[in-house]
């Protein structure tokens, strides 16, 4: 787990679109898991830049993302189909077709799911997987007490969840209260994750998933059994960490072949 801490999410942004521009510049056909949520809106924003550059390419690549609100179909502005068309694959040149988002209006929610998890399998599985954090410690919308051999499946959402999201809705009781969401084993099988976290509000939490326990209570907390994790966080979000000076360290001293 190699946690980089920089002075603002713009930073943390760049660097992730380099890591994810190397790899669709040097795998044909890679593979990325994506995220929602306002936390990786900077990451999206620096893709798009890089595309408009010139200097990135995603007609080859295949997209899969965490998750969806089961209810909202994908024309709903506050749907996570929605949200990816707008922050992303709109201004890139994603084949629309090579994108997946759960169906938050599936009839057969059971057999959407295990489809979901046999499509990522015929893609040969995720490269790279864009992660965020919620404050309750959920990756995905994987909540606490979510087994961590859990796979794609309905889930329902925390009080706590549905209050940090009702900033998006109109009214709280217009959230949700059950999605789609990739399981915690679905996400520990992406060959390489990014975590994204930014803001004072989430310092406890990433404090905890990175040097707490591993627990199904936080279930962010079992990326540290994950063999290559990279953890961005800006200073506010770094503050609660006892080793914070040492992942600065660490990373003031990478060798040159290492950066990115
Ligand atoms: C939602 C998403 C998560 C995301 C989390 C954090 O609940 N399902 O994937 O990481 O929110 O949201 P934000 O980035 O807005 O803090």
């Amino acid at each position: 787990m190699e946690v980089i801490i920089q002075p603002s999410p713009a930073d943390c942004a760049a660097m992730g679109a380099r890591i994810i521009g190397k790899l669709v510049e040097q795998k044909a056909g890679a593979v990325l898991g994506l995220a929602t949520g306002s936390t990786p809106i900077p990451l999206y924003g620096e893709l798009v830049r890089l595309h408009r550059d010139g200097q990135l390419d995603f007609s080859g690549v295949t997209s899969f993302n965490l998750d969806e609100y089961i209810g909202l179909p994908g024309d709903h502005p506050c749907s996570y189909r929605y949200f990816m068309q707008q922050e992303l694959f709109k201004d890139i040149n994603i084949k629309p077709d090579r994108t997946h988002v759960p169906d938050g209006l599936a009839d057969d929610v059971d057999g959407h799911c295990k489809a979901y998890e046999q499509a990522i399998l015929d893609c040969g599985g995720i490269d790279l997987q864009v992660l965020g954090l919620g404050t309750d410690g959920h990756i995905g919308f994987n909540e606490p007490g979510s087994s961590l051999g859990s796979r794609t499946r309905i889930k329902t959402l925390t009080g706590k969840t549905r209050e940090d999201n009702a900033r998006f809705f109109e009214r709280i009781d217009e959230v949700p209260r059950h999605c789609i969401t990739m399981g915690v084993a679905t996400i520990m099988d992406c060959r390489q994750i990014l975590l994204f976290a930014f803001g004072e509000g989430k310092a406890e939490i990433i404090a905890e998933a990175i040097e707490g326990p591993v627990s199904a209570m936080v279930p962010a907390s079992v990326l540290q059994m994950h063999p290559d994790v990279k953890i961005f966080i800006d200073d506010a979000a770094a503050s609660c960490l006892k080793q914070r000076d040492y992942y600065k360290e660490v990373f003031a001293g990478k060798p040159s072949w290492q950066s990115f």
